[in-house]
């Protein structure tokens, strides 16, 4: 189909596609790519003609990578292929039928880098790092949090008091879990009024800002009037599930949300994020989410959770989330990125956390992170509270730089959480 060129040298304006192509017996990796180039851009199954010669060179992607070592290939697509301002478009050219076609038995897109042209289509985070810290008034640490636990099944009085326990205990933020909305038993109106109410109570007596992440995800039109009643009823921030909601709703967010703060959760990545050999990386989806701009996304814990985790790919997913250029590393499979005017989002570390393990997590991950902890907090053996304070006196611990086991002989909350959970006997490696 000749989009082949390994000569091409990429201009600034094209989007850039790193992909693992595994073809089908029979098929070179050559002609996989083809394939691939053609489904996702100009071209069908066979060949057609009816695009003007003079347009088609302009906009004829090339290949101008193929590494037969490790089966991966980049392509570059001129800009002008794309929608700007639209995820939907751009995915269901570059990830779209791609991903089902015939002569290829498994396609990973490792990574995507946006040109310039693209960039400047999207918002990116509103507030992003400096902007959540300047809310907050928390100039250096990791913030501390929790998902309020079991996911569903409290009321929401017993939410918001649940809430309140855990903020003045010492946590930044409370946050619902991902499937929690606008439940039977659990109203999303009168819980966003209590815990609301709770927050500010919190707020007075500890004399610290509070934040509650409050999950708005539903039908598109359902969700922006969730979040404007956040904002009506005083909420600074938001949370939407962005992969089971759709890049399109979390677009309308991002574009039209009444001023709050944009917290991204992944559920759902691992169906397409795990195998190695198939699917999308994180550190696209991560990518996509810093451009549409959630001001904080879950990444993983660095290996010292409960997820499975590859730790260092996860180091990667945070740099591509707070770095203002990143390099390319062909041996990581990371494409360069400059990120213009995009601000940087807040990485959120999450799941299986607990006290003890959070100077590994900070040490591993770095300050400016979300440290959140459900099980780990409510799991206290003296309750929420104690859970609460435990989390901070860890991170305490962490930025005055004293080993955690001394700084727990006079912070009796985190004693009994070391006691109960220890300082990462259960950290599972899972490297590649
Ligand atoms: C959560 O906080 O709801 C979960 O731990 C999921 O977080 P993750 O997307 O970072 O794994
Ligand atoms: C999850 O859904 O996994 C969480 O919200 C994190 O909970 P955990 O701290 O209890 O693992
Ligand atoms: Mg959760």
């Amino acid at each position: 189909m000749g989009f082949t060129s390994l000569k091409y040298k990429p201009k600034a304006n094209d989007l850039i596609c790193k992909f693992y192509i595994d073809p089908e017996r029979g098929l070179s990796l050559k002609e996989g790519a083809e394939h691939i180039t053609a489904e996702s851009s100009i071209g069908t199954w066979t060949e057609v003609s009816g695009i003007r010669p003079k347009l088609r060179k302009k906009i004829a992607p090339h290949i101008y990578y193929i590494n037969k070592k490790n089966k991966t290939v980049k392509i570059a697509y001129p800009a002008d292929l794309f929608e700007k301002g639209s995820i939907p478009q751009i995915m269901s050219a570059i990830a779209g039928n791609v991903f089902g076609m015939k002569e290829i038995r498994n396609l990973r897109l490792l990574d995507v880098s946006f040109p310039k042209d693209i960039i400047n289509s999207f918002k990116g985070p509103k507030y992003g790092i400096k902007g959540i810290r300047k809310m907050l008034k928390v100039r250096k640490r990791p913030f501390c949090g929790t998902i309020v636990k079991p996911k569903v099944g409290r009321t929401a009085k017993n939410h918001a008091e649940y809430a309140y326990k855990a903020w003045v205990g010492g946590l930044d933020l409370v946050k619902d879990d991902e499937n929690l909305t606008d439940m039977k038993f659990n109203r999303f109106e009168t819980r966003v009024i209590k815990t609301l109410d709770m927050r500010d109570k919190a707020e007075s007596e500890t004399g610290e800002k509070k934040i509650y992440v409050c999950n708005v995800s539903a039908e598109t039109n359902e969700m922006m009037k969730r979040a404007q009643f956040i904002k009506d009823h005083g909420g600074r921030v938001t949370m939407i599930d962005i992969l089971t909601c759709g890049w399109s709703a979390f677009e309308t967010l991002r574009n039209y949300h009444p001023n709050l703060i944009i917290h991204a959760h992944r559920a759902g990545h691992g169906m397409f994020t795990h195998n190695p050999k198939h699917g999308m990386t994180m550190l696209t989806v991560s990518k996509i989410d810093r451009l549409i701009g959630s001001d904080s996304l879950h990444i993983g814990t660095f290996g010292t959770g409960k997820m499975k985790s590859y730790w260092k790919e996860e180091l990667h997913i945070r740099d591509a989330l707070v770095k203002k250029k990143i390099k390319e590393n062909n041996k990581e499979n990371i494409l360069a990125q400059n990120w213009h005017h995009i601000k940087p989002v807040m990485p959120v570390s999450s799941g299986g956390l607990y006290p003890g393990i959070l100077p590994e997590t900070i040490k591993r991950g770095g300050t400016d992170l979300f440290l959140q902890a459900g099980g780990g907090v409510a799991g206290h053996p003296d309750g929420i509270e104690a859970g609460a304070a435990a989390m901070r006196q860890a991170i305490d611990s962490v930025m005055k730089k004293i080993p955690i086991d001394w700084y727990a002989q006079d912070h009796k909350e985190l004693a009994a959480a070391l006691k109960r959970w220890g300082t990462g006997k259960r950290i599972v490696y899972y490297e590649k």
